[in-house]
């Protein structure tokens, strides 16, 4: 053979590997609305990007006649590209081959550009789409789920890990997403669970459909497994393109700096009403934020999760930040468990991956209640005050309204090495808000007045004054300063970038114990 003829094998041996489970297989996926596993890494990379490793790899099994079907690459492509010109690894199911199933070599394809991802400092995306392990390979495939399990841990906190699950994942396929930072889904075409609907109905005797079960708005409003759900597989790959530009390729490095125009030394005059008069009325601080960050732009994490509080990114003067916001429009912005898991969990990201952390506080206090108590808010609530104080990325505040209680000391507080703390004028900092203090502290006195009401409302405006105001924890340097709303902006940008040099770190161990 000569070298020409050689190339020509080469060239058909590599048209056959795009060929994945056959053509009557990939209509099926398209006719389902689905992308198949190349298509999908076009959207996500930048244009002919894509580099592949192990196309011709090919299962070993001989059981249950899988020596009659061989498919190149075994249900996976894997390699690397590029976003906006920076390194990533991917993986790609492809599930017209044995339905995305993972097998032994399945494994050891996703396993090899998980280990370049974190040796280079790199992301790696996986691509899910697949039924779990393969079945016909039993233990051999358990092994490979445990080999990238392993992995996605020993990579969590390295590079940032990134799962958009865009078909039916079940079982091992489901795990591995569930240890990486963000989670992606679609509505219509992609499910997670556990186990599907007909082992549930043999088990639990549940009639559930598919969507209920595991479906992306499932996901995404109810269990909090996954932090996106988009209507289409462009729209999702799309936003997974977008959130690079927030977060930074690995632990050592700094975030992308963000392009933007918006002066560094504009105020909003807006922000002068959008805390109401009463302090019993909601706003939307969406609305505060808007005006604060670079262009108002506000890439947002669990919108439809615990909406009571607000986790996102955004730039600020050109500089990447988390933020996390209690949302007075929401619960009036009070901390119940799934807020406080949510808001732990993308500041652990922001923490590992140098993002500074940016808290908008308004929050009455953790939500009472039997169903709270018994759930675990005391455990979960501790999640995200244990996140808060081990953080030790700059750590800037601000007090729009009410910090009350428990939430004062948990939201980024300066005692748990908050570096910039400022208040508005309209903050309230107590332990409690006015009538519940009063209630407790001077209930005989108000049932013994002749009117009960005035005297109430005496002693809630003689509290009020005291302190529902920023005046006294400003007395003490709990608070840095009380500015004027109209300067956030300014004046967080300022703190921000003499936070840039900021040093400081926890004390030598092997890890912390989470109250998880
Ligand atoms: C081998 C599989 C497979 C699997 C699907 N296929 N799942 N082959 N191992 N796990 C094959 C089918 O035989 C079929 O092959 C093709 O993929 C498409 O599957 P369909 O069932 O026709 O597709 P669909 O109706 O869309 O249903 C998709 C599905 C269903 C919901 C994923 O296939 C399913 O329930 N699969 C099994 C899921 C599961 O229980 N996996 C094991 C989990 S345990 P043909 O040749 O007809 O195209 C696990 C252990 C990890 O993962 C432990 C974690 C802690």
């Amino acid at each position: 053979m000569t070298m020409r003829d050689k190339l020509d094998l080469l060239d058909k041996r590599r048209a056959e590997s795009e060929q994945g489970g056959g053509a009557a297989r990939l209509k099926a996926q398209h006719d389902k609305g689905k992308l198949s596993a190349r298509e999908r890494l076009d959207l996500l990379l930048d244009e002919g990007s894509f580099v592949e490793f192990d196309r011709f790899v090919t299962h070993r099994s001989t059981d249950f006649g899988l020596d009659e079907q061989i498919v190149y690459g075994d249900g996976v492509v894997t390699g690397y590209g590029r976003i906006d010109g920076r390194l990533v690894y991917v993986f790609s199911q492809d599930f017209t081959v044995f339905g995305g199933s993972l097998s032994e070599t399945h494994a050891e394809k996703i396993c090899k550009v998980m280990d370049l991802a974190v040796r280079n400092g790199a992301p790696l995306i996986g691509l899910n789409d697949s039924g779990g392990a393969r079945i016909q390979e039993g233990v051999v495939s358990l092994g490979g789920y445990a080999d990238i399990f392993l992995r996605n841990t020993l990579a969590s906190g390295v590079v940032p890990q990134i799962s958009a699950i865009l078909g039916p994942c079940a079982g091992g396929a489901v795990y591995s997403p569930a240890i990486t930072d963000f989670t992606y889904m679609v509505r219509g075409s992609s499910y997670m669970f556990v186990t599907g609907p007909n082992v549930v109905k043999t088990v639990t005797h549940e009639d559930v459909t598919m969507e209920e079960l595991g479906g992306a708005d499932t996901h995404a409003a109810t269990s909090g497994v996954a932090h996106f759900a988009f209507d289409s597989e462009p729209a999702l790959l799309h936003a997974v393109r977008d959130l690079f530009r927030f977060i930074p390729s690995n632990n050592v490095e700094t975030p992308p700096r963000g392009a933007g125009t918006d002066p560094r030394d504009r105020r909003d005059e807006a922000l002068l009403d959008i805390v109401p008069d009463n302090a019993n009325k909601p706003y939307d601080m969406h609305e505060v934020l808007r005006r604060v960050v670079d262009e108002g732009e506000f890439y947002e994490v669990q919108p439809d999760y615990a909406a009571n509080v607000i986790c996102g990114f955004a730039h600020l003067g050109g500089y990447s930040v988390g933020i996390v916001a209690n949302q007075p429009a929401v619960l009036a912005g009070v901390l119940d468990i799934n807020a406080s898991i949510k808001a732990a969990r993308f500041i652990r990201f922001c923490d590992a991956f140098n993002v500074p952390l940016v808290t908008f506080e308004d929050v009455p206090g953790f939500l009472p209640g039997v169903a709270q108590e018994h759930g675990g808010i005391i455990k979960h609530g501790a999640k995200l005050l244990y996140a808060y104080c081990e953080a030790t990325v700059p750590k800037l505040t601000v007090i729009t309204r009410k910090a009350y209680g428990g939430a004062y000391d948990v939201m980024s507080s300066k005692h748990i090495r908050g570096d910039f703390n400022v208040a508005w004028p309209t903050a309230e900092i107590a332990v409690m808000g006015p009538k519940g203090a009063v209630e407790i502290l001077f209930r005989k006195e108000i049932a013994d007045a002749p009117d009960a009401a005035a005297a109430m409302d005496a002693k809630v405006a003689e509290y009020s004054d005291k302190f529902a105001n920023p005046y006294v924890a400003a007395s003490r340097g709990y608070v840095d300063d009380i500015i004027d709303p109209r300067d956030t902006r300014p004046r967080l940008i300022d703190a921000l970038e003499t936070l840039q040099t900021k040093r400081d770190r926890n004390p030598p161990k092997k890890h912390g114990n989470i109250p998880l």
